[in-house]
């Protein structure tokens, strides 16, 4: 396991460079204000050899308050320089995470049903949090602690050259030394902390899988199963992270002992060329406060690249999302679809969701212009399959689709979804106001025409008798709707949307018998000259459309009006007469 930093670097350069002044202004600043820091060892030198000058009196007093002023200048203008550069940060960096979660989501959501169905939504949500987090922390480690201790380290290697050429190359040894070990380190434990990472998103997809799910927990008596579910993969958490920050506890351990070297060595020569006669008193105080600052930006190094490691590993969940190719894209130059009739044409259709399990075979079908299909078959038979293919949410494996003689993989999937219009079988609504989940259909209908439409699928009568009505926020999933409730959202949605070809996949099934007469009219209406497929169990819904279509292991197998099915002999007879009068009651 490694971590390819590049893709990460690449994805939030791209984001930053968007300011380009304010980047440079920043880091300009940032350098300038760390250089001041560095006077003040400077000036401590002249401080001390200012007493060696053997001064008294008004002189003395004159030449230290001198120093002193400059000090204090140096200081205030440090001062001033770093709140710019914090209010630039504030301003910036919020920028760029916005910037970065934005464009996260609206790369997450272009990618297809599969890759949906394949990841939980908790741990896409904590990605993309992450990802955004990761960038301020790369920043964070970038302003306040990467530029200073560049600053501080060339800055005391070329303050030292100056008063003594061994200084500078034996700190400069001692740098190259230093980093060498806390990278050294820090790629050691970085395995752990990717481990540790994809533990953490483990543990949040364990956690929102059960709370999406409480309800059916309790149902179950699942509490305890979920519980100690839970705490084993926190348990795995919990080894590695206290492994991981112990493998911190040594990278500190060695820097100090690094540290303590240092300042013996330089300490001890410089004792040397001071009784030689080569440096001054000053000259101590220059490389203890050198030495002091160089320290203080040093001490947490380790933890720098550590959480710069981390950042990237943080970040890298989510790179690999963005960098991960669309299952399915639009055709360069693609077409918008174009339905004038709305004939549908499955030639030999053939799919599998797995290599290892094919569940359409050759299915043929041609659907004509305004027709009104009935799709029945047993459960599992591949009927829902057909219309996600219908939809391209999946790529046929061999075979097309076309309507109105446009192979459907040809055209932009928007113009294919704004033409079809699909009531699923579970239909999920948005945890917003039923007003808004309706308007979902055409989101530029106006409040009346959402009545309207809602009117014709009888949900008007149930909304209303809600205390907010249509402002009413329908829950997570739309859990507050019971299952019947929601299907005539939907199909209101359906209704305002208005297209052209119209998809119902079991969207009455939920429905009793009586609210789903009251909703055949609706239904009837809606399907005037429209084509329109129902994947439907309940007789009424099926003898009033053209034609029956009998599908069965992912194959048409029959075909024809009620009365000549039932003359064949053949599996519609069978499911017939197994329910004696009807499929449902
Ligand atoms: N996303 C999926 N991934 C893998 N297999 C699937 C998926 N969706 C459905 N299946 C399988 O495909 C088969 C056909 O499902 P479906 O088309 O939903 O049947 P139905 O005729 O009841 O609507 C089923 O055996 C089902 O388990
Ligand atoms: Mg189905």
């Amino acid at each position: 396991m490694s971590l390819s930093v590049g893709p990460t670097i690449k994805v939030y350069w791209q984001h930053a460079k968007r300011y380009p002044w304010l980047m440079t202004f920043l880091l300009g600043v940032l350098v300038v204000s760390n250089v001041f820091d560095l006077v003040p060892a400077l000036l401590s030198k002249r401080f001390f050899d200012t007493f060696a000058l053997g001064l008294t009196g008004e002189a003395l007093t004159t030449a230290l308050l001198g120093t002193l002023s400059l000090m204090v200048g140096v200081g205030v203008i440090g001062w001033v320089l770093s709140r710019f550069s914090t209010v630039t940060n504030n301003w910036l960096q919020p920028k760029i995470i916005v910037d970065l979660e934005e464009t996260a989501f609206g790369h997450l959501l272009n990618h297809s049903y599969r890759f949906f169905s394949d990841n939980f939504a908790g741990s896409l949500v904590k990605k993309i949090h992450r990802f955004g987090r990761a960038f301020e922390n790369l920043m964070d480690q970038l302003t306040w602690k990467l530029i200073s201790i560049l600053v501080a380290v060339v800055g005391t290697i070329i303050i030292f050259y100056f008063r003594s050429p061994l200084f500078a190359g034996i700190l400069c040894i001692w740098a190259v030394l230093f980093v060498i070990a806390n990278i050294f380190v820090a790629k050691w434990k970085l395995k752990y902390d990717l481990v540790r990472a994809e533990l953490d998103t483990e543990a949040s997809g364990v956690l929102a899988d059960a709370v999406g799910n409480a309800v059916t927990i309790q149902q179950f008596v699942g509490k305890k199963f979920e519980e100690a579910k839970f705490a084993e993969v926190n348990n795995r958490w919990r080894k590695m992270a206290t492994f991981t920050w112990n493998l911190g506890g040594v990278n500190d351990a060695v820097q100090a002992g690094f540290m303590i070297v240092l300042n013996g060595t330089a300490m001890y020569i410089a004792i040397h060329l001071y009784v030689l006669g080569q440096i001054t008193l000053g000259d101590f105080a220059l490389i203890q406060t050198a030495l002091i600052t160089l320290f203080m930006r040093l001490w947490d190094f380790g933890r720098v690249i550590r959480d710069i490691y981390e950042g990237f590993a943080d970040a890298k969940e989510m790179v690999d999302v963005l960098e991960m190719p669309y299952e399915l894209v639009d055709k360069k130059g693609a077409k918008k679809l174009a339905v004038k009739k709305g004939e549908i044409e499955f030639k030999k259709v053939s799919f599998a969701y797995n290599d290892s399990r094919p569940i359409l075979r050759d299915m043929t079908l041609e659907i004509a212009a305004r027709e009104k299909v009935a799709f029945i078959g047993p459960s599992g038979a591949g009927k829902s399959t057909i219309i996600k293919l219908l939809m391209r949410f999946f790529e046929v494996s061999k075979g097309s689709i076309s309507i109105d003689g446009q192979d459907i993989s040809k055209v932009t999937q928007e113009s294919l979804r704004t033409l079809v219009s699909l009531v699923p079988q579970d239909s999920l609504l948005f945890h917003r106001t039923i007003m808004e989940n309706i308007r979902y259909g055409r989101r530029e209908a106006t409040d009346k025409e959402v009545i309207a439409a809602s009117k014709k699928a009888h949900c008007h009568e149930f909304i209303s008798e809600l205390a907010l009505g249509y402002n009413t926020k329908v829950g997570e999933r739309g859990v507050k709707l019971s299952g019947g409730e929601r299907q005539r959202v939907a199909i209101a949605r359906a209704i305002l949307k208005n297209a052209p070809i119209l998809v119902l996949d079991e969207a009455t099934s939920s429905l009793d018998s009586e609210s789903e007469s009251l909703i055949q009219d609706a239904l009837h209406e809606l399907m005037k000259s429209k084509t329109v497929i129902v994947i439907a169990h309940r007789l009424s819904t099926i003898m009033q459309m053209d034609r029956i279509v009998v599908i069965e292991k992912g194959a048409v197998v029959d075909a024809g009006t009620h009365d000549e099915l039932l003359e064949r002999e053949g599996t519609y007879k069978k499911l017939w007469s197994i329910q004696a009068g009807g499929f449902l009651p």
